[in-house]
Parts: structure tokens; sequence; C-alpha cells
């Protein structure tokens, strides 16, 4: 107990248990602070007899295994685990999942876009690329974020579950591969359409069920940058585009398809976010909501005004041009 001296302020301890937390507001080293003290909270080093030097040292590869992205970083990585946690607490997911269904979905959070290059499948399989190649074009971001996560974990000095017996390591190994390759948006309908099939009559004992309701709730952290307040999520919709147009503008030069959104002369920043917010962010969290009815104020309402506001911008820009 004495080794994990993480010096965060009661405040910021409750701080982290919001959606409205302020992810920009800190360094580095206070966010791999702030994700030793969640696998602490949640009870995940006791459980697992995860060595707390290990954990620090696993931590700190994960963040190393970052490209300094525009968007697809170490600091959106702390924040979909941050949202996850969220999500833990205002649903009580602690009563209502096991501590390895936890252990995993907060493995694959901090995992699940580990060396990220920046340019996403498409461009990948379009461009042929070394990770599209290797992957025979299945997923080939998600499959890498995957493996380099598994890398980590056979290094015995970034091994968090070394104490483990094989079989329960290998549980969690391909619980955590499955949520990784499930954030690849090109199977979000398909994940979707099997989870509103589950909500009806939804089970919690049914290992059917926890496993796409996992799946669902990594998807909605991984995305849910427009559940945060808006002074937090217009910064990121910044990096998006940046991150997009450096996609566009490598496909312009390598004479590849470009999408109208990764089109720097094209996109406006409303364009972006209404049909996102529409057609995959509220239909998803409306989904989680026939479970989880108190995600409705906290969530699913600051998409609501988000999308409200990116209407009025809209408007507001058709009037003045
Ligand atoms: C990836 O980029 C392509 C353009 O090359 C675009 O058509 C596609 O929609 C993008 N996929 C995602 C998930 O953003
Ligand atoms: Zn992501």
């Amino acid at each position: 107990r004495i080794l994990f001296c993480y010096l965060l302020s009661e405040e910021t301890r409750e701080a982290l248990k919001t959606p409205t937390f302020d992810v920009w507001d800190w360094e580095p080293n206070e966010m791999l602070s702030c994700l030793e003290f969640l696998f602490h909270e949640l009870g995940l080093v006791d459980e697992f007899h995860i060595n707390p030097i290990t954990l620090k040292r696993w931590l700190l590869a994960v963040q190393e295994h970052y490209r300094k992205n525009p968007f697809h970083n170490f600091r959106h990585c702390f924040c979909v685990t941050q949202m996850l946690y969220g999500m833990i607490h205002l649903c009580s997911l602690q009563e209502k999942l096991t501590r390895m269904d936890l252990t995993i979905l907060l493995v694959a959070a901090v995992c699940h876009d580990l060396d990220h290059p920046g340019f996403n499948n498409t461009y990948q399989i379009n461009a042929r690329t070394e990770l599209a190649l290797r992957y025979n074009d299945i997923s080939p971001l998600e499959n890498h974020h995957a493996a380099v996560a598994c890398k980590l974990l056979a290094q015995p000095h970034t091994n968090i579950f070394a104490s483990l017996e094989p079989d329960v390591t290998q549980k969690l190994r391909r619980g955590m591969v499955s949520l990784i390759l499930a954030t690849d948006m090109a199977r979000h309908g398909e994940i979707l359409k099997g989870f509103n099939e589950k909500t009806e009559s939804f089970d919690f004992n049914n290992p059917e069920h926890t496993g796409i309701l996992k799946m669902v709730l990594i998807k909605c952290c991984d995305i849910s940058n427009e559940v945060r307040p808006m002074s937090v999520a217009q910064p990121w919709l910044d990096c998006l585009l940046e991150e997009y147009f450096m996609q566009g503008d490598r496909e312009k030069r390598e004479g590849l398809p470009v999408a109208p959104f990764m089109d720097r002369e094209k996109v406006t920043k409303p364009g972006a976010q209404i049909g996102f917010i529409k057609h995959m962010l509220l239909p998803m969290f409306e989904a989680v909501m026939k479970i989880f009815p108190q995600i409705e104020p906290v969530m699913v309402q600051p998409l609501r005004d988000a999308y409200d506001y990116y209407m009025s911008e809209q408007q507001v820009s058709r009037l003045t041009t």
C-alpha cells in the first residue's frame, strides 16, 4: 500500500467518476496516476494480485506505445478509460458484472488504440500498407492494437497478470482482444443490432448478454466526446478533424479515394457532428438507456443538447452565407 502513493486529491478522485471531468487539465504523468488509481480503487489490483510496480511499468509502456497523433493519442486512451470508470459508477456495474469483466473492460479501454498510426482502416486497405497486408484487410488497426496489447502482457516486466493461472490469463486475454476488435466502427451496425435483440429481456447471468454489453460499453466510451461538456468536447472535434484532414491530404497526394468528411475543402464542424450524433451516438446510447435508465440525464441529454447546438450553428452559417 505504501508503494501506491499517487497524489490525487479527494476532489479529483470524485471528479473522475463523472463525465464532466476535465480531461484537458492533466499532464501525462497525472493521467498515469489517475489510471493507476482506477485499478486500485476498483479492487482489481487485489483481486488479480497485480504487482503495483508492474502496474506502473505497464501503464508507462502503454503510454509510450501511443503515438503523438492529433486525436488517437494517449489522452484519448485516458478519456475512454475515464468515461468507462464514470459508467461503472453511474450504472453500478461493480454489482452487476464480475471483477473479471471489469478488468477486461478496463484493460481493453486502456489498450484499445495502441500504436494507432493516425490513418484509418480504409486508408490502410486502399494504400496496401504493411498492417493491411498482415491482417488481410480484416480490421487491420484493431488487430494491431490488440496484438501490441498482448505483446506488452507477454513481457515479464509489464505483465500485470503474471501471478495468475494460465486459464485465467487466457480468459482475460481473449476478453480483451474481443473488446478491442469490437471498436472497429465497420462492425457498429452488427454489434448494435445484436445488443438491441437482447435489451428486452437482458440477463446479467447470461455470458452472451454480458459479452455484447461489454462491447457496447467500450464502443460508447470510445466515441463519447460529445457526452462531455461543450468546453471539453469542442477541442476534441478540432483534433479529430485535424487527423481526418491529414488523411484526406495524403489520400489526395497518393491518388486514393477521399471521403467528403476528410476533405478540408468540404467539412464544416456542424456538418461533421449532426449525422454522427443522430445516426451513431443517440441510437447506441438510447439502447444502453433501456438497461441503465440512469444514463439519460447524465449522458444522453448532453448528446441531445450537442445535437441542438450543432443544428443551430448550421442554421446560423446558412443564414450568413
Ligand atoms: C476511413 O477513411 C475513409 C476514406 O479513406 C472513409 O471513407 C471512411 O468512412 C473512414 N472510416 C471511418 C470509420 O471513419
Ligand atoms: Zn479510440
